[in-house]
């Protein structure tokens, strides 16, 4: 009985072990309920990597073939214009883009190259930047065909892209970069009164009064035999005279040399300069500094704008006598689009900077360089102050008409322009097939008109690398549309007669009131020791 016991216990015991074993080896073949919910996580893992791996696949394939697609596009483009001479390519994707970045990188003036190019393939060339294909011209009657025709749009590659600057609106909707043409000549009309001599000659006492606080200046200057930066110098008098004439603010940079306002536009054209010319500016971390620097200067501008913009409308509600001056103006452009008000305000702190951005490097860097060449061209120099002489002798104020009659003055201003465009040139896009030069050109390009290479190229200007003011004597032919420093047509410069104005003011103070012993260097270091007269 004992032993029957004993063996069924060991039948049970035996059972027992069987049994452990059994669920041992299912947990191990099928799993615990916890380890059936491991075995199914898994199994939904790698269908989803499955997937995952398929769909990335399916996307590497549609890369390629959108890639191949691309290239077929850029051969397309490639047989379509490639009948248009020009250099040839760095590369078959990125087309001329590796010289372009070469000559702009290595602190060479980018327009020598275009100089060059032009000068080797002729009044029209090609080059390409991956389906992009801009073509340069220098032919005078195509110039004269495009830009003095609104049939032909500025190009959107450029101008659209001026919106914002590394994110933060910058010259947005405003005149030099409007698109539309309808919404441009809305706003180009508000404004050429505030631009007319009409407008400018009542502004003479402005000119005057800060001429003579340079003069003020240089005078101290001289007396201490101070080196004196001209394109410095001339950068603060030329903002002063924006922001006095257009906006009535008077602020006097020479004494206030602590102003963030010089800085803010000298880092928001550079900033420019970068943004246009290396789409890829933005993604090096090196450059983020920069980049926040460039940002917070335009927040300067607008803000700026902004303030002196409601201080005007509170003083025109409040009924106060405001000037008419281009404040005013900017003031109406609101409300002739279908705006918010918010939209509207955008617009004219838009219109606020292009004003500043578009008018005073360019004035200050002319009237820099036209010091260079004199401080290089005695006898020119001396032409200069005999005719400052002749005309306003010892008077103090000089009125608008005695800016008319000083020709050799405006003939030196003109030909500084041509050597030294400050603006250096304009593009349109072309919507229709046209020829130029008897080589067609389909439609769907970018048209550049760069007036540095037109005023270096021989076949337009004899021995072009001289200084001559002669050039320009109102008895010689006027150059035929290969001379624009002020572009041309409609969308030509807007304050073209406000920067003679300046230049002639400014280079008559200069010339009448001292002697120069000038050291001069390429911009931006024209550094002059003055003397007095
Ligand atoms: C030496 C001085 C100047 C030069 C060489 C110059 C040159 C130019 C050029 C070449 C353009 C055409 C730009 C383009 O097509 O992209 C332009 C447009 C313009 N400039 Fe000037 N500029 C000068 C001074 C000024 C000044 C002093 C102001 C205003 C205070 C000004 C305001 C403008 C405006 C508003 C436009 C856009 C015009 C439009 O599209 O309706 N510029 N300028």
């Amino acid at each position: 009985m004992s032993e029957f016991r004993l063996a069924r216990e060991r039948g049970i015991v035996l059972r027992v072990t069987k049994f452990r074993l059994k669920s041992r080896l299912h947990t191990l073949l099928v799993g615990s309920p916890r380890a059936s919910i491991v075995y199914s996580n898994m199994a939904l893992f790698h269908l989803i990597a499955g997937w995952i791996g398929y769909v990335l696949m399916c996307l590497l394939g549609l890369m390629l073939i959108v890639f191949l697609c691309f290239c077929l596009y850029i051969k397309y483009i490639h047989l379509k214009y490639d009948h248009i001479p020009g250099p040839p390519r760095d590369s078959f994707i990125f087309g001329h883009s590796a010289t372009i970045m070469r000559e702009t990188s290595n602190g060479r003036v980018i327009h020598d190259k275009f100089l060059e190019w032009s000068e080797t393939y002729g009044p029209v060339y090609r080059i390409n930047g991956m389906h992009i294909v801009m073509v340069f011209v220098t032919c005078p009657d195509t110039t004269k065909e495009v830009l003095m025709s609104p049939k032909y749009p500025k190009d959107s590659l450029v101008y659209k892209g001026l919106f914002n600057l590394f994110g933060q609106r910058f010259l947005g909707s405003g005149l030099i970069t409007a698109h539309n043409h309808d919404a441009w000549y809305k706003q180009r009309r508000i404004m050429d009164p505030a631009f007319s001599s009409l407008y400018l000659r009542g502004q003479m006492g402005a000119f005057n009064e800060r001429a003579e606080r340079l003069m003020d200046k240089l005078a101290d200057m001289a007396d201490t035999n101070t080196a004196a930066n001209m394109h410095q110098m001339f950068n603060l008098v030329t903002l002063d005279v924006i922001t006095k004439v257009a906006f009535g603010v008077d602020v006097d940079l020479l004494k206030e040399s602590d102003s963030p306002f010089p800085k803010a536009i000298e880092m928001c054209l550079k900033g420019m300069v970068h943004y246009v010319r290396d789409s890829t500016f933005q993604l090096y971390p090196k450059n983020k500094k920069f980049i926040n620097e460039v940002k917070e200067s335009v927040q300067l501008l607008r803000s700026t704008g902004r303030r002196w913009i409601n201080e005007r409308k509170m003083a025109i509600q409040n009924g106060e006598d405001v000037p008419k001056d281009i404040l005013t103006q900017i003031l109406k452009t609101a409300g002739k689009e279908e705006n918010t008000e918010n939209e509207d305000e955008e617009l004219m702190l838009d219109n606020f900077v292009t004003l500043f951005v578009a008018g005073q490097e360019t004035t200050a860097n002319q009237l820099a360089f036209a010091v260079m060449e004199l401080g290089r061209l005695p006898e020119i120099l001396a032409n200069v102050k005999q005719e400052v002489d002749d005309v306003i002798g010892m008077k103090q104020e000089i009125s608008f008409d005695d800016l008319g009659k000083m020709t050799y003055l405006s003939q030196v201003l003109k030909e500084t322009l041509r050597l030294y465009p400050t603006a250096p040139g304009t593009s349109r896009f072309i919507p229709n097939d046209i020829t130029i030069n008897g080589i067609p050109i389909p439609a769907g390009v970018t048209c550049f008109f760069n007036s540095y290479v037109c005023g270096r190229l021989d076949k337009f200007f004899e021995e072009p690398l001289k200084f001559d003011p002669e050039r320009f004597h109102p008895d010689t032919a006027k150059p035929y549309y290969c001379y624009y420093p002020f572009a041309l047509g409609p969308r030509s410069c807007l304050g073209q007669s406000f920067a003679q104005v300046r230049h002639t003011h400014s280079s008559r103070h200069v010339d009448t009131h001292t002697h120069t012993h000038t050291r001069s260097h390429p911009i931006p270091s024209v550094v002059c020791r003055w003397r007095r007269r």
